[in-house]
């Protein structure tokens, strides 16, 4: 069987095996597997120049050692392209070294990161401070990495049905509130019905939600307005960017199961229109957004390219993708060449995130429905519709602060 590199070159697995079973050090194997895959760069003299090694350490995690961290200088002149294919390919590391491998590429150096250890299976959420709009994501094999929203504006996540997309926008939603409080704005559209979401509609924090695309119609409408008012409002000041301005609001946009906004045969003009009118006030928000401090979090089990449209993916830098059933769909999320999250195990919670260049695989802190109640508890308020009539008489309506009592 032959394996497509996307160096130009096909790497047979044969060759993988002779590596594999050969007594060799890794250090050496990760040279014969550049060999192969022609991880080289040739100058106009038709001069080779490989990667050059620099140096090993170990890696430790709470003290223990769990794996080799290889550094190479890459040549000069290589394509963006072909590191680009190389973190592609980090299953010819894996199949020929026969561990678990990542890559990061960083200021011309390649650091091949080979692991002894696995990813833990399951672990939970903790609760902590952290800086600026930055949210936990998951564990690594050696450290636990953060999303952080002012660098990255968006981000798109797909992943087959109950492994774990749902739980990852708890996780954010309970970060941002206790790191932001006061800050942040949160649109939540939930189109399996409300089931998930529209028991946060009473978090002071939550603006509006929706459960249906007419109401999804409605809120993104409201956020499109929000905007315009916003892009006035800078103009007027001389801010090109939310994060050159004082201004320390975020506004989200959530939206879990995007696949249901894709309008169908069956359905008439003006339903057909509503679809369209809601993808694309989202693909929008993404687009003018994120300057003014519009963040969109974008998920889908359904992973085409109808249901991710094209402006939105091209905003997005950040993607995640839990399991998916097969290469194509992991590329439409994480892009082209990467269909690694089509190999995950079949663990929910674990995932594949890529922002820009740099992939990870990761295992996402699971938060359970208890947990985020307790954690948020303080932020509940009782909202004007949820207000009695009797109370409405009592001419106590402008008051949206009375503590719910959620014990
Ligand atoms: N990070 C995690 N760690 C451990 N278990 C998890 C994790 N995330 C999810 N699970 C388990 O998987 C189940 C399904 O998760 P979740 O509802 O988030 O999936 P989903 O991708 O949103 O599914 P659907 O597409 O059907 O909405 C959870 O109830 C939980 O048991
Ligand atoms: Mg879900």
């Amino acid at each position: 069987m032959l394996i497509e590199t996307g160096l130009g070159l096909l790497v047979s697995s044969a060759m993988l095996t002779s590596i594999r079973t050969n007594n060799m050090p890794d250090k050496k194997k990760i040279e014969k597997i550049f060999e192969y895959t022609k991880t080289w760069v040739t100058t106009q003299g038709n001069d080779i120049k490989k990667p050059q090694f620099i140096r090993e350490d170990n890696i430790t995690a709470d003290e223990k050692v769990i794996g080799i961290e290889y550094v190479y200088r890459l040549p000069l002149g290589m394509p963006f392209k072909k590191l680009e294919y190389l973190n592609e390919n980090v299953g010819v590391f894996k199949d020929g070294l026969h561990k678990n491998v990542e890559i990061d590429f960083n200021e011309g150096m390649m650091h091949l990161n080979v692991y002894e250890a696995d990813l833990p299976k399951s672990w939970d959420y903790v609760d902590e401070k952290l800086e600026g709009w930055k949210v936990p994501i998951g564990k690594t094999y050696k450290e636990l990495i953060m999303h952080d929203f002012d660098s990255t504006p968006h981000l798109v996540g797909g992943g087959t049905t109950r492994y774990g997309k749902t739980n990852l926008v708890k996780g954010i939603i309970t970060s941002l509130i206790i790191n932001h409080p006061e800050d942040v704005e949160l649109y939540l559209i939930d189109l399996k019905s409300g089931v998930e979401f529209y028991r946060y509609r009473n978090l002071k924090q939550v603006q509006m939600v929706a459960t249906n695309v007419a109401e999804t119609y409605d809120l993104l409408t409201e956020v499109m307005l929000k905007l315009e008012v916003e892009k006035g409002y800078y103009r007027d000041n001389g801010w090109s960017n939310v994060i050159e301005s004082p201004i320390k609001k975020r506004t989200f946009v959530i939206i879990d199961e995007a696949g249901d906004l894709v309008p169908e045969s069956f359905m008439d003009k003006d339903e057909k229109d509503m679809h369209k009118e809601c993808q694309w006030m989202l693909s929008h928000i993404a687009r003018i957004g994120g300057a003014f401090g519009f963040r969109e979090l974008f998920f889908s089990q359904y992973t085409t390219a109808d249901v991710l449209p094209r402006q939105i993916k091209q905003n997005c830098d950040a993607k995640i993708s839990f399991k998916l059933q097969n290469g194509y769909s992991s590329e439409v999320v994480l892009g082209e060449g990467n269909t690694q999250a089509a190999d995950l195990e079949k663990i929910p919670g674990r995932a594949m995130f890529k922002d820009g260049a740099t992939m990870h695989k990761l295992q996402v802190p699971r938060i359970y429905d208890k947990q985020m109640e307790k954690l948020l508890q303080d932020h509940y308020v009782t909202k004007r519709k949820d207000i009695t009539d009797e109370q409405q008489a009592d001419g106590d309506t402008n008051e949206l602060i009375q503590i719910r009592d959620i014990d």
